[in-house]
């Protein structure tokens, strides 16, 4: 037997139901925000995953799916679609009609990790990207959606981690620093921590490995003792704004990301019910890498959220919703026509979901089947159809039936 492939997910009704409902809404929710979906390519160049996200970072190192083309061109899956949407914009040189861009996305990312709960090969993510504006409460205006999308989803056990990295030169002397400070250690590191704290330094800060925790907390240098006024005057403006919107953050001067291209503000959102891949969603500031991949020096921030996690906090991993208004029940193979062509005069008409039975099953299976699926009305068509040219209607919440002549069959679900 062919599987799927492992960290990948078949999708069934059931679940793809409650996932298009939810998109409807964030759709909602970001045109109610000035953002206008983009859509990218799933798969782009190599090259624009290992000078966005990073050649030291875990993603390029060991997670992409990457392959040669017939014509030798090194291609990859997208591990995430802030480097796409940047390349995009670059290549349109849309600062040059637009001085600010909002745009937001949805859609498949692949990452070859370890599957568990909430991590998968294929995952599906959505996010923002905000183009243009070097202020704070550009910052603040994407920390705030981030929040406020879980709060509109109903999920209450919610922490935003916020922190800053400041710009590119401050961060090259604290990583100096950084180093030093630890490296003394070495016998505390494993060989993969201590060649983290080699290639990708700041990483180490949020090594789960409670030893070095113990030494971060002693000896490693506090960011903020590095950040310059204008670093700090931008934070602490975030902060100001942040507080005055009610939204509860916590400043974890340990918080970085797996992603190379941040500078300044970064932030998380995670949920203590989703377990060890507890982060809802993550984000920062940006300023370099539109410059960095051949764009002009423009700023940028945005963050990127996992769909299956959000789903996982909401416990609509398997909930059946499909609605049915109406379900047709013929059990007359000369009715056949008949029932088929009043479905579809019925959906035409009141635009109301109608289900019709392929299966030519006994009355007693079809009704069964109809409460399954939580028909609202069953119409029943019968030998007493054929005679009469009468239905049976059936209200399958309040249990009471009338009977009513074929053709009055739409115009009684009108008055319903
Ligand atoms: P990220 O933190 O790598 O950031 O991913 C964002 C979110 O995607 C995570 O918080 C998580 O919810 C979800 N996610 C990541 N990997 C997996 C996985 N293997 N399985 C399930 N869900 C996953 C980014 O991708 C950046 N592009 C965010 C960003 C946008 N920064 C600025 N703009």
């Amino acid at each position: 037997m062919i599987k799927n492939i492992k960290g990948t997910k078949d999708l069934l009704p059931e679940i793809t139901f409650n996932i298009k409902d939810i998109e409807s809404h964030i759709n909602r929710f970001m045109h109610l925000h000035g953002y206008g979906e983009i859509r990218t390519p799933i798969f782009e160049s190599t090259e624009l995953f290992t000078r966005s996200v990073g050649e030291n970072t875990d993603i390029v190192n060991k997670e992409m799916y990457t392959w040669n083309d017939q014509n030798g061109q090194s291609l990859t899956l997208r591990p995430e679609m802030t480097a796409s949407v940047v390349r995009a914009y670059i290549q349109k040189q849309i600062w040059k009609i637009e001085p600010i861009s909002k745009f937001y996305y949805m859609g498949p990312a692949f990452r070859r990790e370890r599957p568990q709960k909430g991590r998968l090969r294929q995952f599906h993510q959505f996010g923002i990207e905000a183009i243009g504006s070097m202020n704070p409460e550009q910052d603040a205006e994407v920390i705030s959606i981030a929040y406020n999308i879980y709060q509109m989803f109903g999920i209450k056990e919610l922490s935003i981690k916020i922190n800053t990295l400041g710009s590119d030169d401050v961060r090259e002397k604290y990583i100096i620093e950084l180093k030093k400070s630890l490296s003394k250690f070495k016998s505390v590191f494993n060989e993969n921590e201590y060649n983290r704290l080699e290639k990708n330094p700041l990483r180490i800060l949020d090594s789960k490995n409670k030893n070095i925790q113990e030494l971060i907390k002693t000896y490693a240098p506090n960011v903020m003792d590095y950040i310059s006024n204008d670093d700090k005057k931008h934070f602490n403006k975030i902060l100001n704004i942040l507080d005055l919107m009610e939204i509860p953050y916590l400043h974890d001067t340990n918080l970085v990301r797996g992603l190379d291209y941040y500078n300044r503000t970064v932030f998380e959102v995670t949920s203590n019910k989703l377990g060890a891949q507890d982060a809802l969603c993550g984000g920062g500031r940006y300023d370099n890498l539109i410059n960095q991949l051949g764009g002009a020096k423009i700023p940028a921030m945005g963050f990127a959220a996992g769909m299956e996690r959000l789903l996982l906090s909401m416990n609509l991993e398997n909930n059946q919703n499909i609605i049915t208004d109406i379900y047709i029940i013929n059990l007359e193979e000369e009715l056949i026509n008949h029932s088929m062509k009043l479905a579809d005069d019925i959906r035409k008409n009141l635009g109301v979901a109608v289900y019709v039975d392929s299966l030519r099953r006994s009355l007693k299976s079809q009704l069964r089947h109809a409460n399954k699926i939580d028909a609202k009305f069953t119409i029943i068509m019968d030998s007493i159809t054929l005679n009469d040219k009468t239905v049976v209607i059936k209200n399958m919440t309040e249990k009471k039936q009338d009977t009513i002549s074929l053709d009055k069959t739409i115009s009684f679900f009108e008055s319903e």
